[in-house]
């Protein structure tokens, strides 16, 4: 299934239509147990994980693939490009494949941000590109987001000068959920991205529930000087497996793709082959996703708490308190939540669990903060 045709299924079927058709993949629900191991103690919720990957047939393609273990990933690499190339509507040469999409986002933050060059992002925002691009001598300009969160565009804009080697937008951003309203999106991708690169993290894009909102993979296949990334580490459940990839013109990619030093492997290339084709885990994926952000919405409302509605995997709400003691004390409970995000140190981040989860998680924060 394309990009456009599983993001025209979620409008169709909508979210309550989809709680509907959950119920029936609720069988699904039965081959991910809700306590595996892996998240019965302590109760992860600080990652933005996918609780319920890797799918059962993403599991069964990589316990087939130990045989090819021992062979480098160049092995089965070409056809993963080919997969997401079609995915995406690009060609093979747009493509860049990385271990996990944060290599991409360092790769990028080194290439674009060193040597004095300047960055420019949103405060709070997803913090690696940064502070690579820093190690390696990047001055990075943190414009704080706006009232509801959002990155405040034209304070943004404001910093773009000729030193100027990229503009960050995380959209959905983490950890505020928010996103770039799209039409002044494109306006500033469009107007900028002469003066800079422009950085799309889409880590989340698979969760925006806002019907036909653009990726801008629109905007690269148009030639624009734009950089964009996805992760099969959310909506794929892949996280621990580590890969990712970037969308950029075959003449950025080609400069991309030789900053990459890490690269994936054989064993998570076959998983993101098999994720791509296992449209009902992907499904499945989302609607669980909802039930759950529903869920922490009714908690954070009973107990008359602030939250920013969220287009991603997770929540960041207010507890009035500083964060530090909400931590350890949710800790103290079993419920790992989000680190502190300076400075906004009255505030946390919750991602989505299973049901069983969440349920742990409200009867904790009743406790702490109740
Ligand atoms: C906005 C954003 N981008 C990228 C990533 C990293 O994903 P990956 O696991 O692909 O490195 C995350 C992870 O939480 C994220 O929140």
């Amino acid at each position: 299934m394309k990009n456009a045709d599983r993001r025209q299924w979620l409008k169709t079927v909508g979210l309550s239509g989809g709680f509907a058709l959950l119920r029936g993949l609720e069988s699904i629900a039965m081959d991910y147990p809700t306590t595996s191991p892996g998240n019965r103690v302590p109760i992860r919720l600080n990652s933005n994980e996918n609780p319920y990957g890797p799918s059962k047939r993403v599991r069964k393609v990589l316990s087939d693939a130990f045989e090819i273990a021992c062979r480098y990933p160049s092995i089965n690499l070409e056809e993963l490009v080919q997969l997401i190339a079609h995915k995406e509507g690009v060609s093979r040469e747009h493509v860049v494949v990385t271990g996990g999409s944060t290599e991409g986002l360092k790769v990028a933050g080194l290439l674009f941000g060193k040597d004095g060059k300047e960055i420019v992002a949103a405060d709070p925002t997803f913090q690696p590109l940064l502070t690579y691009a820093e190690k390696f001598g990047g001055r990075v300009h943190r414009v704080p987001v706006d009232k509801v969160m959002g990155h405040d565009l034209d304070a943004m804009a404001e910093k773009i000068t000729p030193e100027t080697g990229l503009i960050l937008l995380c959209n959905p951003n983490n950890p505020t959920g928010t996103l770039i309203e799209r039409g002044a999106l494109k306006d500033f991708c469009t107007s900028f991205d002469q003066q800079a690169v422009v950085f799309s993290d889409e880590a989340y894009y698979d969760f925006i529930t806002e019907p036909d909102y653009p990726s801008m993979v629109e905007l690269v296949k148009r030639e624009h000087n734009i950089i964009v990334s996805r992760t099969f580490s959310k909506v794929y459940g892949l996280a621990g497996l580590r890969i990712g990839y970037l969308i950029a013109r075959p003449d950025i990619a080609r400069r991309l793709k030789a900053g990459v030093m890490a690269m994936t492997n054989t064993l998570a290339i076959e998983a993101a082959k098999e994720a791509l084709r296992d449209d009902e885990f992907y499904k499945f994926s989302i609607l669980k996703n909802a039930e759950a952000k529903a869920y922490i919405y009714k908690i954070l409302n009973e107990m008359g708490l602030e939250y920013i509605p969220s287009h991603t995997n997770f929540v960041f709400f207010k507890t009035g308190r500083p964060i530090s003691g909400v931590h350890a004390a949710m800790k103290a409970e079993n419920v790992w939540i989000g680190r502190p995000f300076p400075p906004m140190l009255q505030w946390a981040r919750i991602s989505t669990g299973t049901m069983e989860q969440m349920a742990q998680f409200g009867e904790a924060l009743k406790k702490v903060l109740g």
